[in-house]
């Protein structure tokens, strides 16, 4: 029988962008059509790839080499787009990645639930953004990509409470913040199908994070740990660099991230405020 990891491999060893979300989302889909019949397909133990497999194009660079366009220009907003795309995409890998990688601790069944419906969601992300490139004539892997994407996962490779700190807690909640002020310039610029594109992915998101918070603080409890301090501990440990405010507070609280999680993490004036 196929197993969730078996499906987890399969999601992160198909290179080509919409054939991964395309599996992605009919594994999600199986996975809650047995969950809804009251079963729990087994997680089995497939081992995923160090790192999942990828097209041949975006062409993948060190950040500082990725050019950068002015966002007001149309050029500027479907490299804006192209980013995105290029973030979902690696976020459906990161879920399927984290089911498949940690299998040997035992967690409850809602745990795969909600990081099913998370990389499913992903997939969902992926697929409307580069429904917006193509109708603005582009496509993903046209331009040039950040390569280090996958590096949070490599350093948490056998850390699963340092995965999660710094995937959801910290990289997705980054997303909370810097939505908006995407929304905005797509909005100006009246391309509305990526406003609606960018609303789904801004409302959905919150649940990720939440997942990542509330999952964190489950791992804390059965170890009698102090959530706080574990974060702190773990994000000073596996990410690089200052958080950067500003930081969305609504939506962090509204995900499960109180202030004092995040602010003594921050590069700023405010940071032990
Ligand atoms: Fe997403
Ligand atoms: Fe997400």
């Amino acid at each position: 029988m196929t197993t969730l990891s078996d499906m987890a491999v399969e999601v992160l060893t198909t290179a080509d962008g919409r054939a991964k979300t395309a599996l992605s989302r009919r594994h999600a889909a199986t996975w809650f059509a047995a969950r809804a019949a009251g079963e729990v397909i087994p997680l089995g133990n497939a081992s995923p790839p160090l790192r999942p497999a990828r097209p041949d194009k975006p062409a993948l660079l060190d950040p500082r080499d990725v050019p950068r366009r002015r966002p007001g220009s149309p050029q500027g907003r479907i490299a804006l787009l192209h980013a995105v795309a290029h973030i979902e995409l690696n976020a459906v890998d990161l879920h399927w990645d984290i089911i498949a990688r940690f299998s040997d601790v035992k967690m409850p069944a809602g745990f795969y639930d909600d990081w099913v419906k998370a990389a499913d969601e992903e997939s969902k992300h992926f697929n409307l953004i580069s429904d917006c490139l193509e109708a603005l004539g582009s496509h993903y892997g046209a331009l040039p990509a950040h390569a280090g994407m996958w590096r949070a996962a490599e350093d948490t490779i056998d850390d699963f409470m340092g995965r999660l700190a710094v995937v959801p807690m910290v990289l997705e909640a980054r997303g909370l913040d810097v939505t908006p002020g995407m929304i905005e310039i797509f909005e100006k610029a009246g391309e509305t199908q990526a406003v609606d594109a960018m609303q789904v992915i801004y409302a959905e998101e919150v649940a990720h994070v939440a997942y990542g918070s509330k999952w964190f603080h489950f791992l804390c409890g059965r170890h009698d740990l102090d959530p706080k301090e574990v974060f702190h501990s773990l994000v000073r440990r596996y990410f690089h660099g200052p958080l950067k405010p500003p930081f969305n507070e609504e939506k962090r609280a509204e995900a499960g991230l109180p202030p004092d999680f995040y602010w003594p993490l921050a590069d700023h004036p405010d940071a032990n405020r």
